[in-house]
């Protein structure tokens, strides 16, 4: 969802790819993700609020798990649990693991197939709800669910990490598109609603040769803002809900991939924060 970086790919480079010998799903993390980042954020976060970094984490919404497999790379008693609804990604996650992972890593990441509100695991230091996954609960009665099932699957000092994304443009049914290595993704916010605050978004792919997959996902979501989610974290019973907001690049005057927990942040066409629900 970032701004549009236009670069033209000649045909014949070495990353061509067409519809045809694309998998949607090593698009979709080359397109959005970026794991050695998150779990700078998320050890920068457990300093600052805990003063150590954690160990055990859960992945909530996992999809690929891209987050959890690095967390397994990134320390050699690190833990990680991923869940997802979809036996499909879970399926591409595995052959991940397989090919990316050795044996002591793979046995320290659990994969479960299941409903992030039925699920129960063991607690966990930290709990995450990336990409704004969360958003498919509607209703507050449905988010604070959630929220209190998370919290009720931390240890003590748990700590639950969740992101979210906003700004004008967020309000606004538009589409956005960045060329990357061999492709281009486009972010389609294809509707919203003032009324409901339900958004449809898409994510579609398009190839240099003319090809297309359009809507590989489609979020049916509601538009929750920084506010309402926090006060949702206290009724469910968090102790503290904080919020981290991104830096700015004085020469690009972009996001710089920091950030730190603020009081208020910048009426900006669009962002993307994390949230902290401190128990
Ligand atoms: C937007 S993707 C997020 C993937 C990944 N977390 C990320 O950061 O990019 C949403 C994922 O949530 C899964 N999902 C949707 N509803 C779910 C539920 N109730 N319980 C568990 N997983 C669910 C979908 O199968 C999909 O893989």
């Amino acid at each position: 969802m970032a701004t549009s970086t236009k670069r033209k790919r000649k045909k014949g480079s070495e990353n061509w790819r067409t519809a045809k010998g694309s998998d949607i799903h090593e698009l979709y993390e080359l397109s959005v993700q970026d794991p050695e980042g998150e779990i700078g954020t998320i050890d920068r976060i457990w300093n600052d609020q805990r003063g150590r970094v954690a160990r055990s984490m859960r992945e909530d919404f996992c999809g690929t798990a891209a987050i959890a497999r690095e967390w397994v790379k990134k320390r050699d008693d690190n833990m990680a649990i991923g869940v997802d609804l979809s036996t499909d990604v879970l399926e591409y996650c595995r052959n991940k693991i397989e090919t990316g992972l050795d044996d002591t890593q793979a046995d320290r990441l659990q994969l479960i197939e299941g409903d992030v509100l039925t699920t129960k695991t063991d607690p966990v230091e930290t709990i995450l709800a990336f990409n704004f996954s969360y958003f498919l609960f509607k209703k507050r009665e449905q988010l604070i669910e959630y929220f209190k099932g998370v919290r009720d699957q931390l240890t003590d000092d748990g700590l639950f990490i969740l992101d979210a994304y906003g700004g004008s443009d967020s309000f606004l049914e538009m589409e956005e598109d960045r060329d990357l290595d061999g492709f281009t993704y486009v972010w389609d916010q294809s509707h919203y609603d003032p009324v409901s605050g339900d958004v449809v978004n898409h994510i579609h792919f398009k190839f240099p040769d003319g090809t297309k997959i359009m809507k590989a996902f489609t979020y049916e979501w509601r538009l929750w803002t920084l506010p309402e989610i926090q006060e949702l974290l206290l009724e469910a019973g968090f102790r503290d809900a904080v919020v981290y907001w991104e830096g700015t690049d004085e020469e690009t005057d972009e996001g710089n991939g920091e950030w730190t927990e603020v009081e208020t942040g910048e009426a900006c066409e669009g962002w993307v924060a994390y949230l902290v629900g401190i128990k």
